[in-house]
């Protein structure tokens, strides 16, 4: 049985599994069955079907779920074989079902069904990510830790400025995937092959009936547009990457000793006995490879596409399935890796100053006290030159200043600047890693994450 479509001329032929998306098709089996009971309903309430054969057409429905996608007949696709299905079991009274729509209509309504659903999974998972960092955060706030730039010693911090860090970037793709999650939430059901129907249809009953917040109006809009599949494979692509510098980072700082992941988020070596690596955050670090290859294949598909459905809609699709469930993943791994994870608080602070990451403190001090920043800069990096200590600074301000450097600057206040953890301390500017104004971030954060 070639299935219901034009079974007379187009029975197949070599080209039929080419054309076929029955077996992708299988992750909108249960949309595509609430979206044939909501038009369904809508068409026998608006009396163009019957409700004695409504009712057969959805017992019939109820029946082909139970049976599943794999008892499926054939069919060109899941909406071709659902229909043969239902007429199989009730008879062509069946084919009724398929008054007043199309599969362009069907399908578009399909995807969104099932995306809405997984893009909240999505969702969730950067919510959990956003807490295993804010635990992080709370349980670190005076971690001192060497900060970088370029990978080389920069200025001190703590763990949890570090943390901060990426939940503020996880917040906002949090925002990005709800406002694609927006724009999902739009019924095209209706539209019909793209042109109307003549039809007294009622889109925005079933548009309730989905749950989908509102209809996509114009009717070839509706069934020929995929930029909400684009917006959502981009939102979830940028979060891969917020995530793959979440998990480089991580990974540079278990090679430094500063962080151990726990065993459940590491592997081991078939031949090396002592060996625990990283894998799980080298995945997670790849998944934005694959996420940004998909934005790139989607966008090259839907390219100059003409109005209205074209079938390369169909191989769209698959990009974004595939970067929701290789996304959703990654972060669920990054967040559990996180919060499993081991600080160790004294090779931290023992690595907090090294590289004389406390030199722009000083430097700032030299400034506060009346010299130019760009002499106290030079100063200090000249002081970078000869060790670094407080003497090496005393000599510095021999060769570059008039004065000794105790007319300049209280002893005692220099050697504080050069503490790590008194530089941390005193750099409390908005945002910045001193304890209390990480504080006052991580309570932004905690309101921000039950927010969402
Ligand atoms: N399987 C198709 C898809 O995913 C369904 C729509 C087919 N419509 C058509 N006119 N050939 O896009």
């Amino acid at each position: 049985d070639a299935g219901v479509i034009r079974r007379d001329r187009f029975s197949g032929g070599p080209a039929r599994s080419f054309l076929s998306s029955l077996g992708a098709d299988e992750r909108i089996f249960e949309a595509d069955l609430e979206v044939d009971r909501a038009h369904t309903v809508m068409l026998a309430e608006q009396d163009i079907v019957g409700d004695d054969v409504a009712g057969e057409i959805l017992t019939a429905l109820d029946a082909i779920e139970v049976d599943g996608h794999d008892s499926l007949p054939d069919g060109e696709d899941v909406h071709e074989a659902i229909e043969t299905a239902v007429i199989e079991r009730i008879g062509a009274e069946g084919g009724k079902m398929h008054t007043a729509r199309s599969r362009n209509d069907e399908v578009a309504a399909c995807i969104r069904y099932r995306l809405r659903e997984d893009i909240l999974e999505a969702i969730e998972t950067t919510l959990v990510l956003r807490e295993s960092l804010l635990e992080a955060a709370e349980v670190n706030r005076e971690t001192i830790m060497p900060g970088y730039t370029h990978l080389q010693p920069a200025q001190p911090t703590t763990v949890a400025h570090w943390a901060l860090s990426y939940e503020s970037a996880v917040r906002r793709d949090t925002e990005r995937l709800l406002e694609a999650y927006d724009r999902i939430n739009e019924s095209p059901l209706g539209a019909a092959a793209f042109a109307g129907t003549t039809f007294d249809i009622d889109r925005e009953r079933t548009a309730e009936l989905l749950g989908f917040e509102s209809v996509v109006t114009n009717s070839m809009d509706a069934s020929s547009s995929r930029d909400f599949l684009l917006e959502t494979t981009q939102a979830l692509s940028t979060h891969a990457t917020t995530l793959s510098g979440l998990a480089e980072d991580v990974i540079i700082f278990a090679n430094r000793g500063f962080v151990e992941l726990s065993d459940d988020y590491s592997s081991t070596s078939s031949i090396m006995p002592q060996k625990k690596n990283p894998d799980t955050l080298e995945l997670v670090r790849a998944v934005a490879g694959d996420a940004s290859g998909a934005v790139q294949g989607l966008t090259t598909t839907l390219k100059g596409l003409p109005r209205a459905y074209n079938r390369d809609l169909q191989r769209a699709t698959a990009h974004a399935w595939e970067t929701v469930d290789a996304v959703t993943e990654a972060s669920e791994v990054a967040a559990g890796a996180v919060a499993t994870a081991t600080w160790n608080a004294d090779t931290l602070e023992a690595e907090a100053g090294a590289g004389f990451s406390t030199a722009t403190g000083v430097a700032d001090l030299l400034a506060a006290n009346g010299l130019p920043f760009r002499t106290a800069h030079e100063l200090v990096a000249l002081a970078a030159e000869r060790g670094a200590g407080y003497d090496a600074i005393e000599s510095a301000a021999a060769d570059v200043l008039e004065e000794p450097l105790e007319d300049v600057v209280d002893p005692e206040a220099v050697e504080t600047a050069l503490d790590p953890a008194a530089s941390v301390a005193s750099r409390d500017s908005q945002g910045g890693p001193a304890p209390e104004t990480v504080a006052d971030q991580l309570e932004a954060a905690r309101a921000s994450v039950s927010d969402h």
